[in-house]
């Protein structure tokens, strides 16, 4: 299983032949003007709730690619209304795709389209896809819903660490704790100057925390 990070929240994960992204932000991003928008073609696009810096490049890429998208359904209405179907889901929903199985969790955050149509609640993924599950948890504050996790036996955990519109690098440690997972990928850091870390201390609270903090570059891949 492979990731490859484009800025923000936005990554995608390569399972099963197929390609996955989650939330795209990419031609807004001053750090992410590299990346050409055009060049995606995923299968699904999910994404975790309505605000632009999770959907501004949503209609562009579905348009070039056809993708089915993956959203709760107050968001599916938004893009129904827009000629795009998507698959719509809500909290505590999970649905068997051919790539594996997607379950939406909770997210403590907000949520309106960049219109300031109503986005529904703000949302998780947990994917299990190849044996493995990877929890992608959106934009959220630290919440005591993340210990329903604590079973699932997380792989990877994308965690927000960014502060200020989200949790920040020190209760994103508490969540390692609450979903029992060791292996994060961070995000939601740097694109704009009030959520800006020095990723230096970051990574030196997980490391002494004993956690494996991985902060990809832009257009930088791993594997999980
Ligand atoms: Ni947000
Ligand atoms: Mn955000």
């Amino acid at each position: 299983m492979k990731t490859t990070y484009y800025g923000q929240s936005c990554f995608s994960i390569e399972t099963g032949g197929k390609t996955l992204l989650f939330d795209p932000f990419i031609t807004h991003n001053p750090l992410a003007k590299h990346i050409d928008v055009n060049s995606l073609k995923p299968d699904y696009i999910l994404v975790s709730h309505g605000h632009g810096d999770h959907t501004a490049d949503l209609l562009t890429i579905q348009k070039n690619s056809g993708a089915t998208v993956i959203c709760i359904a107050e968001i599916a209405t938004w893009l129904g209304n827009q000629g795009v179907e998507a698959h719509d889901m809500n909290i505590g929903g999970g649905f068997n795709f051919d790539f594996g199985r997607v379950k939406m969790v909770n997210a403590i955050h907000s949520s309106s389209m960049p219109d300031g149509s109503y986005g529904g609640n703000p949302a998780g993924f947990v994917v299990y896809a190849e044996g493995k599950a990877i929890y992608f948890a959106g934009d959220t504050a630290l919440t005591y819903d993340m210990k329903l996790l604590a079973d699932e036996n997380l792989d990877w955990a994308f965690l927000p660490i960014g502060d200020n519109y989200t949790m920040g690098a020190d209760d994103a440690i508490k969540a390692c704790d609450f979903i029992n997972c060791k292996n994060v990928v961070g995000m939601h850091y740097d694109s704009f100057p009030v959520i800006k870390i020095d990723k230096q201390e970051v990574m030196e609270k997980f490391v002494k925390a004993g956690l494996n903090l991985k902060l990809p570059a832009i257009s930088e891949s791993l594997s999980l």
